[in-house]
C-alpha cells in the first residue's frame, strides 16, 4: 500500500489541479475535475487525502461489528439482490441469542460498536423486537457498546422509540442524490419516493441520532455531475458519517438488465477510491466507511480506501449460516469465514496499511462531537 511522503505535494510545480486540491470550498466543477483525475493527478488527489485525514482526525480505524439480522424485506429497489420480489432468497430471522452472542463477540473483542442491519420492515412485532434487543445489547456491555441502526425508512416515532432505547447512531444511505436517477432505479411508487427518503433522513436528526448516510458509485445512468452533487448532498447534510461503495450487478434483479453501461468492475472501484478521497477534503472530521462492496472487486480493496481516506471498517459478524441469504450483490466476500477468522485477518492488513485501530472506543466523529446535538 502506497504510504506517501509528507513533501510529495509541495515538491510538485503548482497547477490548476493542485490549487482545487489544496482550497477549502469546492464548486461542483472542482469536484467534477477530482473524480475525473488520472495519472499524476490522481495520485496527488490520494496523497492530499491521506494528509488531510492524518492531520484531521489522525490514523485510527475504528471497527463496528456488522450483524444482518434479518432480509426480511418489504422494499423492491430494483439494484438490491434481497428485494422482495427475488424469490430465490431464503428468508430469515436470526434469532435473540444468536444477534447478541455476535454483540457478546464484538464487546469481548474491543470494537466498541456494532451495526444491525436488516431488510426494511416497518411492522409493530420488528419494532418491538429491535427495541427489545437494543435494551438487551446494552444489558450484556454495561452500557459500552454503541449500536448503529441500518433499517431503513421508519416513522419519527419509530427512530425515537429506538433512540430512548439505545441506538445512538443510524445509517439510511439516499443512494443517489439525483431524484431522476432515484427514480430510474426504484420502482414508481408512493413506497419507494426520494421525498420519502429525504423525509426520513431529516426525522433521524430530529429524533437524535448521528446520521450517516451514502452512495453507490457506477449505478447506470450516473454522471460524474451526479457524483459531485451527492458530494455537495453530504456537505449540505451535515452528516456525520458517510458509506459509498460501488455499485454491483445482480442477476436476479432488474437493474442487471443494463449492465452493458456499466463501466468495468475496476473503474467502479477506482471511482469509489476518488469518491472516498475527495469527500475527505470536502468533509475532513467525518466518519467514512471502507465499504465490503470493495472487497468484492479487490481482495484488498478496504483497506486501500482506509490508505486514502476512510477510517471506518465494519467486519461481518452475521453467523455464518445466514450469510449466504444476505447478498446484496454477486460475490460478496467473507461468507464462510468465521468472525475470529475475519478479526486476525482484518488486524494484519489494518497495520499493512499504516493504520492503527482504536479498541474499545466508540469513534464518533470529530464533526458531529464539535456540532450542538447530544
Ligand atoms: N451493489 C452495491 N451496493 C448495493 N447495495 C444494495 N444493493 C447493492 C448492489 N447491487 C447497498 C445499498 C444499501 C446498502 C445496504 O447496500 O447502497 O443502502
Ligand atoms: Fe430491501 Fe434491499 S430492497 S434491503
Amino acid at each position: 500500500m502506497k504510504i506517501f511522503p509528507a513533501d510529495f505535494l509541495s515538491s510538485l510545480p503548482m497547477t490548476t489541479f493542485q490549487e482545487i486540491l489544496l482550497q477549502n470550498n469546492f464548486s461542483q466543477e472542482d469536484l467534477v475535475n477530482l473524480l475525473l483525475a488520472e495519472g499524476e493527478e490522481r495520485l496527488q488527489l490520494f496523497q492530499r487525502a491521506q494528509q488531510v485525514k492524518i492531520q484531521t482526525i489522525g490514523n485510527k480505524v475504528h471497527f463496528r461489528g456488522l450483524v444482518e439480522f434479518s432480509n426480511i424485506c418489504s422494499k423492491d429497489c430494483l439494484y438490491c439482490g434481497i428485494r422482495k420480489s427475488n424469490e430465490k432468497v431464503i428468508r430469515y430471522e436470526a434469532s435473540e441469542e444468536e444477534i447478541l452472542d455476535a454483540c457478546q463477540f464484538a464487546w469481548t473483542n474491543r470494537f466498541g460498536s456494532v451495526v444491525l442491519q436488516s431488510g426494511e420492515n416497518s411492522s409493530p412485532a420488528f419494532v418491538k423486537r429491535v427495541d427489545r434487543l437494543l435494551r438487551k445489547i446494552k444489558e450484556i456491555s454495561d452500557n459500552e457498546l454503541g449500536i448503529t441502526l441500518s433499517c431503513g425508512e421508519q416513522s419519527l416515532e419509530t427512530y425515537r422509540q429506538w433512540r430512548e432505547s439505545g441506538a445512538h447512531r443510524y445509517l439510511l444511505r439516499i443512494e443517489s442524490s439525483n431524484p431522476d436517477l432515484y427514480r430510474k432505479i426504484h420502482p414508481d411508487d408512493d413506497y419507494h419516493r426520494f421525498e420519502r427518503r429525504l423525509q426520513a433522513l431529516s426525522d433521524l436528526k430530529t429524533a437524535g441520532y448521528q446520521v450517516g448516510t451514502g452512495v453507490m458509485v457506477g449505478i447506470p445512468f450516473q454522471t460524474p455531475e451526479d457524483l459531485a452533487r451527492d458530494l455537495l448532498f453530504f456537505e449540505q447534510m451535515d452528516v456525520a458519517m458517510v458509506g459509498m461503495g460501488p455499485f454491483l450487478e445482480h442477476e436476479d434483479t432488474p437493474v442487471y438488465e443494463f449492465r452493458s453501461l456499466l463501466k468495468t468492475k475496476q473503474e467502479r472501484f477506482d471511482l469509489t477510491l476518488k469518491m472516498i478521497a475527495a469527500l475527505r477534503l470536502l468533509m475532513p472530521d467525518i466518519n467514512i466507511a471502507a465499504a465490503t462492496a470493495l472487497q468484492a472487486i479487490d481482495p484488498a480493496g478496504r483497506e486501500k480506501a482506509l490508505t486514502i481516506g476512510a477510517n471506518i471498517l465494519m467486519p461481518n459478524l452475521t453467523p455464518c449460516k445466514y450469510r449466504k441469504e444476505y447478498q446484496l450483490y454477486e460475490n460478496k466476500p467473507c461468507l464462510d469465514e468465521d468472525a475470529e477468522l475475519c478479526r486476525n485477518c482484518l488486524e494484519t492488513r489494518i497495520e499493512l496499511s499504516g493504520c492503527e485501530i482504536g479498541y474499545s472506543e466508540w469513534g464518533d466523529s470529530k464533526h458531529f462531537r464539535k456540532s450542538d446535538r447530544t
